[in-house]
């Protein structure tokens, strides 16, 4: 496994021959040609303005390790292109919930999850979806920046595109370089970066290393990113461009975001989420959620009386 969750024999498939998921599938029945993409790819001038996310939907989603159910029938939606925060005490399933969306979950010996993930219309559970397909268009981010340490700063951001070209380096060199540029642009780190693309991934600040993950899960032109407590190990000024760098980004994905800072989510967060036990106690707009919750609960835990 990579760090992105794509398996090494993905390096051995042409990319027809994956199932396609998300903009691909969805292309022709949207009335756009097959071939055609209907949003820009993050291209060299980072152009960020057409809409591309695409929304997920829970439906009774279940998850467990052997036979513990720590994720308890959850019905949530995420809508595209909105950022969705999910709060909530330590072990109460964040993290596990968020897994199960690009079927990360299923990696872990003895865990299974159970209903329905669907991105759009598509179930990405459904056998006949390529497991490789469904985390190229939910691309994941960790609490832990996990760059590839001795590979480039270049390679770290092209390595899923070269996986997705056979590991043949299929498309063109300037094509390459041109998307790497773009998703460092898009990522805030094409002007730190750009004399320093030879330099090891394991270089850069923590807050550099984060973004050159982002740069790496956006490089494949995901639909949706999940961001499992992006910024918990970075100071405030390095938070603070993640931030500004959402913000920018649910332009063109739809965004997850598990986050124990309850400022955070009010900065970045249209909707949040807060899951007690397993279960999804409520959502709602950010505001709402803060000011005026419907449960007790929700009210407790965002004033901090528990967790
Ligand atoms: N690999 C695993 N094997 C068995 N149980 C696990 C595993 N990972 C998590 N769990 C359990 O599942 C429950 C939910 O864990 P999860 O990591 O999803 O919580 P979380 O809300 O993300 O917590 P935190 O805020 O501390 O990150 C916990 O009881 C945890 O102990
Ligand atoms: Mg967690």
């Amino acid at each position: 496994m990579t760090p992105d969750g794509t398996s090494p024999q993905v390096a051995d498939m042409e990319p027809e021959s994956r199932t396609g998921l998300g903009r691909e599938r969805i292309a022709p029945q949207t009335g756009a040609p097959a071939d055609a993409h209907p949003v820009a790819p993050a291209d060299a001038a980072g152009t960020v303005e057409t809409k591309q996310g695409l929304s997920v939907t829970l439906e009774q989603l279940k998850a467990f390790y052997g036979d513990a159910e720590q994720v308890k029938g959850i019905d949530l939606d995420f809508r595209a292109n909105e950022v969705t925060a999910i709060i909530g005490p330590s072990g109460c399933g964040k993290s596990t919930m968020v897994r199960c969306i690009n079927r990360m979950h299923e990696e872990i010996p003895g865990a299974h999850a159970e209903g329905r993930v669907l991105l759009d219309d598509a179930d990405v559970y459904d056998p006949s979806v390529d497991v490789v397909a469904v985390r190229r268009a939910i691309g994941m981010v960790f609490q832990k920046p996990n760059p590839f340490p001795t590979m480039s700063v270049f390679d770290n951001v092209a390595a899923g595109l070269r996986l997705g070209s056979g590991g043949r380096g299929g498309r063109g060199k300037a094509d390459l370089h041109a998307k790497v540029e773009g998703a460092l642009r898009a990522a805030g780190l094409w002007d730190e970066m750009s004399d320093r693309l030879s330099e090891p991934g394991a270089g850069l600040s923590g807050g550099q290393q984060q973004r050159l993950c982002i740069a790496r899960s956006l490089a494949v032109e995901p639909e949706v990113i999940l961001m499992d407590e992006p910024c918990s190990a970075l100071d405030p000024i390095a938070t603070l461009k993640i931030e500004e760098l959402i913000d920018e980004l649910k332009k063109r994905v739809t965004i997850v975001i598990v986050t124990h800072n309850m400022q955070q989510a009010a900065r970045v967060a249209d909707r949040t989420a807060f899951m007690l036990s397993g279960e999804l106690v409520e959502v709602g707009p950010t505001q709402e959620i803060f000011t005026k919750p419907n449960d007790s609960r929700t009210e407790e835990y965002v004033t901090g009386k528990f967790g």
